[in-house]
């Protein structure tokens, strides 16, 4: 099991801050908003209520309908709570739904750059995953995917495509036609569609197209799309380990439900009351609002860095290229927070590539020069993190003009130099 970068990345990071290090931690995708108030008030009032048993393993009643409702309104579609399954965050839900799509041994495509949970749930179901590749603004090229899909089909069985848009960690939004073309290309193909839409309530930028949107134009035996959302992100509760999957049909939720059994049982169920007032009652546009002044803040400041960068549409992080500084990411990431006390992520755990060996990973090479930023956090805290981050890049440098300069001396005082 390839081990999430980010996780190594958060260890260090709080090791630093226990020997009394002041952090600025740009490297974790936790918001820094209260849980809503509705949420608390629903669970206390559930425990109180004593709605403290074991409930449907597909989520309790009063959740699954206040989500259809919610999916129903936003999305112009009538689906009912049957087709809506509850998971144990967005994290369950996805591996439940690469269980349900593919057989050991299926190829599942995945984006070049991706949240690394991806990779483990293909190597804790033994498929086969291939990267379609992202353009400069990380966004799929059509051409290609469409190409890597006909291969792909020639040599076994493809079982899903993955989406995340806005992505983790790229930010990039994929435009409608592009979900369009990748939607019919697995159509066409006769595979799944898995939409991660785990950041679809943090869009800045553009008009968020769902697969789903196209999905439920067809009738129910004909669709495609698995959509899996997060309360962690939409309603700032990453603790609370929710999230939920809108499935083509009330039989594809039961089969999701009978993969939530072995693994999950039932979801904690007064934490599920508390998601059913909050999702009723609060609307995580006000947090969308916030999170775009933190984005335009630090783009903003970025450009004093050096570094270059796309702005993200959605989602909580910028992708920074390091490749002026002469440093790869692995060793960037570190040393700026041993140097400058800043942590952030390397691009290189969210490219990892299976190698010829197996049980062998690799990552890619554009990807040993991206570092990932998270804005998701106090303005100040911002402000400082990406001050200290332009410092250690000038520091590096003014470093390798040094060792530039020192070069052409000795070039120049060698006895070749005059030849
Ligand atoms: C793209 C993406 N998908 C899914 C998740 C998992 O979310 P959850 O906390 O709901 O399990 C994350 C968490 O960071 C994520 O970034």
């Amino acid at each position: 099991m390839p081990a999430s970068s980010i996780r190594r990345s958060f260890m260090r990071a709080v090791a630093a801050q226990n020997a009394g290090i002041d952090v600025v931690r740009l490297d974790i995708g936790d918001l820094e908003f209260d849980l809503p108030e509705p949420f608390a008030r629903g669970t206390i009032d559930a425990l109180r209520a004593g709605k403290t048993h074991y409930s449907s393993m597909s989520g309790v009643p009063e959740l699954r309908q206040a989500i259809a409702e919610r999916l129903s309104t936003r999305y112009g579609i009538a689906c009912s709570a049957e087709q809506v399954i509850v998971n144990q965050g967005a994290t369950q839900g996805l591996n439940a739904a690469f269980t349900l799509c593919a057989d050991q041994g299926d190829q599942v495509f995945l984006p070049e750059i991706y949240w690394p949970n991806y990779l483990q749930q293909t190597v804790l179901s033994r498929l086969n995953p291939i990267f379609y590749a992202l353009d400069d603004g990380f966004c799929p090229s059509l051409p290609q995917l469409r190409k890597q899909l006909v291969q792909a089909v020639e040599t076994g069985h493809v079982a899903a495509i993955l989406l995340n848009s806005p992505g983790n960690p790229t930010g990039a939004l994929f435009a409608r036609p592009v979900v369009e073309g990748i939607y019919d290309a697995a159509y066409t193909a006769g595979c799944w569609v898995i939409s991660d839409e785990a950041y679809c309530d943090y869009v800045y930028q553009g008009e968020h197209f769902p697969p789903l949107l196209l999905d439920w134009q067809k009738p129910e035996s004909e669709r495609r799309v698995l959509s899996v959302f997060s309360a962690s992100k939409s309603y700032a509760a990453t603790g609370l380990r929710l999230g939920w999957t809108l499935a083509p049909s009330a039989e594809i939720a039961h089969r999701l439900q009978l993969l939530n059994e072995p693994l999950t049982g039932s979801m904690t169920t007064p934490l599920q009351f508390g998601l059913a007032a909050a999702i009723a009652q609060d609307d995580p546009a006000l947090r969308c609002a916030d999170l775009a002044r933190r984005c335009s803040l630090a783009a903003e400041l970025l450009p004093s860095t050096g570094l270059e960068f796309n702005r993200p549409a959605g989602g909580l992080f910028f992708l920074l290229d390091i490749s002026t500084t002469g440093l790869e990411a692995d060793e960037f990431a570190t040393r700026l927070l041993d140097e400058e006390a800043v942590a952030v992520v390397t691009g290189t755990g969210f490219a990892l590539q299976p190698g010829a060996e197996p049980g062998t990973f690799a990552p890619t090479e554009r990807s040993t020069r991206l570092i990932r930023v998270s804005f998701a956090v106090a303005e100040d805290r911002l402000r400082e993190g990406i001050s200290r981050l332009g410092s250690f890049v000038r520091k590096l440098q003014d470093a390798q003009q040094l060792r530039g300069e020192q070069l052409l001396t000795a070039e120049a005082g060698h006895p070749c130099a005059a030849h």
